[in-house]
């Protein structure tokens, strides 16, 4: 039962789908979780960099290519490409639950991802409105939990976040989601340049990078090398449907490993300039970074009220954030709302309103769960701290598994290597990565999250 999809956009050129896969991977991801996960492996940072770049390479960038290929072959939203491909290679019709897998478990990443994107606008706004001025570690913390204890609070900037999010996916891809990521990319990519000098001039830039990429190999620890796997996958939106709807609208004349490799190097070089701009604040100003996660919160507010400028700076930086999370926010709502298009014929802004009010409602309740819900738990964790591990530690990489085992076993030589137009070597290393180190990479990360980690604690 293949699903017919009749005239569907396509990207207006191949640096258009460069920079939209761009803004769907640098997100909060590389902004928020890179610099707590980093700064928290103490001791070890540079050995979990440096997995984290050899995990970009090893899997992330040969699954970036899987995922492209199976949406662009498929030509539909992830259900729909799962199916048309699986017909065109003889395989089950079953395979299609990976598509519906990522159009559903995106739909619950963005429910949370939009909550936190909210309190970067909160603090967003708070900078620009009246300035914030804080002098001890207490005060910031203090400031944040008052946040977090308000319900109305985060659910009015989570609400204003998802709106932000609807309008351009209501727009249309070429319309909407190109359009908005051609202008944030590049303001983006302006103001982390800025921010990153100004970071060094006004922080501590030798000691960040000095943290960043100590290489204490005696250092290792299990956790960090799995940690920056695991971080690999998020930033790179893997194994949601997120990549493999964007593919679906790339032509097909784009050569997909040369685009993939430039997305890969710019998402982690992004990564890296923003760890080295907070990382260059945080020294220089003499806090600590292992905050967790409320490092970007809790600690950086000190540092824009000591500085010369810090107010600019911290509008200039939230404002970074959010168009990071902007970008990617976007790509989480897209394959649900493409399903319904094309499935039923529903209009785009009607699915793209319709999609977002339920994920509203389980924002809401996200909302409560730091407060009011807080003491109903499921497995000890708020509901918050469950939808993240469910969407982040099982659905991806199992996800992720299923495309390389896919593509790697089932699609079938002639239609991979029809889509990946790669130079024999080059298609061999590849296809054998694909084959093997993913699947077995991919393996080891997901025994580690649910087995070791939780038992072994
Ligand atoms: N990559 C984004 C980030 O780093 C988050 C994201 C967007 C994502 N789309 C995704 C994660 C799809 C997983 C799947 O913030």
């Amino acid at each position: 039962m293949s699903q017919e999809v009749s005239s569907r956009s396509t990207w207006s050129n191949r640096w258009a789908f460069i920079l939209v896969t761009i803004g769907s991977a640098v997100g909060l991801g590389n902004i928020w979780k890179f610099s707590y996960i980093a700064g928290a492996s103490e001791g070890s940072v540079g050995v979990f960099v440096v997995v984290y770049l050899a995990c970009v390479a090893l899997i992330g960038l040969p699954l970036l290519m899987a995922e492209i290929l199976i949406g662009r072959r498929g030509r539909g939203n992830p259900v729909a490409a799962m199916l048309n491909t699986a017909e065109e290679s003889g395989n089950s019709s079953w395979w299609a639950l990976l598509g519906w897998a990522g159009i559903f478990g995106a739909l619950m990443i963005l429910s949370f991802y939009s909550v936190v994107s909210g309190w970067m606008v909160d603090y967003f706004w708070q900078y620009l409105a009246k300035g914030v001025q804080v002098n001890t570690p207490e005060e910031t913390k203090a400031a944040f939990d008052a946040m977090m204890a308000d319900p109305w609070r985060l659910s009015f900037w989570h609400t204003i976040f998802m709106i932000l999010t609807v309008g351009v996916v209501a727009r249309g891809v070429v319309s909407g989601i190109e359009i908005a990521n051609k202008i944030m990319i590049p303001m983006l990519f302006l103001i982390l340049i800025l921010l990153t000098l100004w970071g060094a001039a006004a922080g501590d830039m030798p000691t960040a990078l000095r943290f960043m990429f100590n290489l204490k190999v005696e250092a290792i620890k299990a956790g960090v090398v799995i940690d920056g796997m695991g971080h690999a996958f998020f930033s790179l939106s893997l194994g949601m449907g997120a990549i493999m709807a964007y593919g679906s609208y790339l032509d097909k004349d784009t050569n997909i490993g040369n685009t993939c490799l430039w997305i890969a190097i710019v998402g982690a070089l992004i990564g890296l300039l923003c760890g080295a701009a907070i990382f260059s604040l945080t020294f220089g100003y003499g806090l600590t970074p292992a905050a967790g996660p409320g490092l970007i919160l809790q600690t950086l507010p000190l540092a824009f009220s000591d500085m010369p400028g810090g107010r600019i700076f911290a509008v200039f930086f939230f404002l970074l954030v959010i168009f990071a999370a902007w970008t990617s926010s976007i790509s989480l709502l897209e394959p649900f709302v493409s399903w319904l298009t094309e499935r039923f014929g529903i209009r785009r802004s009607f699915a793209a309103w319709g999609t977002a009010l339920p994920v509203w409602l389980l924002g809401v309740a996200v909302c409560l769960s730091f407060n009011e819900w807080a003491r109903f738990k499921i497995l000890g964790r708020i509901l918050f701290e469950m939808l993240d591990h469910l969407a982040t530690r099982f659905m991806m990489p199992l996800s992720g598994l299923a495309i390389a085992i896919y593509v790697g076993w089932r699609l079938g030589k002639v239609i991979v290597l029809d889509e990946i137009r790669l130079k024999q070597r080059m298609f061999r290393l590849w296809f054998n990565v694909v084959r093997f180190i993913v699947p077995v990479g991919i393996t080891m990360i997901f025994l580690y999250e649910l087995v070791l980690r939780d038992w072994f604690k």
